[in-house]
């Protein structure tokens, strides 16, 4: 397990091929997940970051009604692939739904006027910072995981079956489980591309 922090980013990799079986008790998964949420930054303390957590069957349920949804929509000669694909994202022992909070959104924009245009970019911002902690918190205790971006989709079936508020809006699904097989190789540009230095 990894101790330094760029040891543990390395570590953090798409895994596809992710298993039920989880390292630590699912308990300690959902307390993990909070709380590497509850430790990520917001514009202003906002905290419009929400999360529905889906454990065993209601993991698969969202995989199934996305697959459900897809079959309206893609051609009948593609649909085995896709629903190839879907298969192994319901093989994984949960999924982390990320939303952000649109009712938080809108009253910062009332009540701050002067940065009213930021608040919507700002709120993607803290969807994101959380969705990497808790890909990173997950990653140390040598759990797997992929992010997927089946919204808007499924924005209406998620809403219905989790009665989640409708101010929830879905930015994102984490898969998590077991790693069954390790990440492909990972290729970097070039720093010079990407990076400036002055000092
Ligand atoms: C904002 C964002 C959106 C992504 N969307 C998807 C996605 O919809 N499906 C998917 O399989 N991977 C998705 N990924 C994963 C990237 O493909 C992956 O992070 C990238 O190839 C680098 O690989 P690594 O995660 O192993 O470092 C996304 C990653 C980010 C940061």
């Amino acid at each position: 397990m990894s101790e330094d922090f760029l040891s543990l980013a390395k570590q953090r990799r798409t895994i596809y091929a992710l298993g039920k079986t989880l390292p630590i008790a699912e308990d300690q998964v959902i307390n993990l997940i909070k709380e590497a949420v509850k430790q990520a930054p917001s514009a202003f303390n906002s905290q419009s970051s929400r999360i529905l957590i889906l454990l065993g069957e209601e993991h698969n349920k969202l995989w199934e009604l996305t697959r459900e949804q897809l079959r309206k929509r893609v051609p009948a000669e593609n649909f085995q692939a896709t629903s190839d694909k879907i298969d192994g994202f319901a093989a994984a022992a949960g999924s982390v739904l990320f939303f952000e909070d649109q009712e938080v959104v809108k009253t910062l924009q009332a009540q701050f006027a002067a940065y009213a245009e930021h608040f919507p970019a700002w709120s993607e911002h803290s969807t994101g910072i959380a969705q990497y902690a808790v890909w990173v918190a997950l990653a140390e205790q040598g759990i797997g995981a992929n992010l997927q971006h089946y919204n808007p989709l499924i924005d209406e079936d998620v809403q219905r079956t989790w009665n989640v508020p409708a101010s929830w809006k879905l930015r994102g699904q984490m898969n998590f489980g077991a790693i069954n097989a390790p990440a492909g190789e990972k290729t970097y540009i070039d720093d010079d591309k990407r990076f400036i230095i002055a000092k």
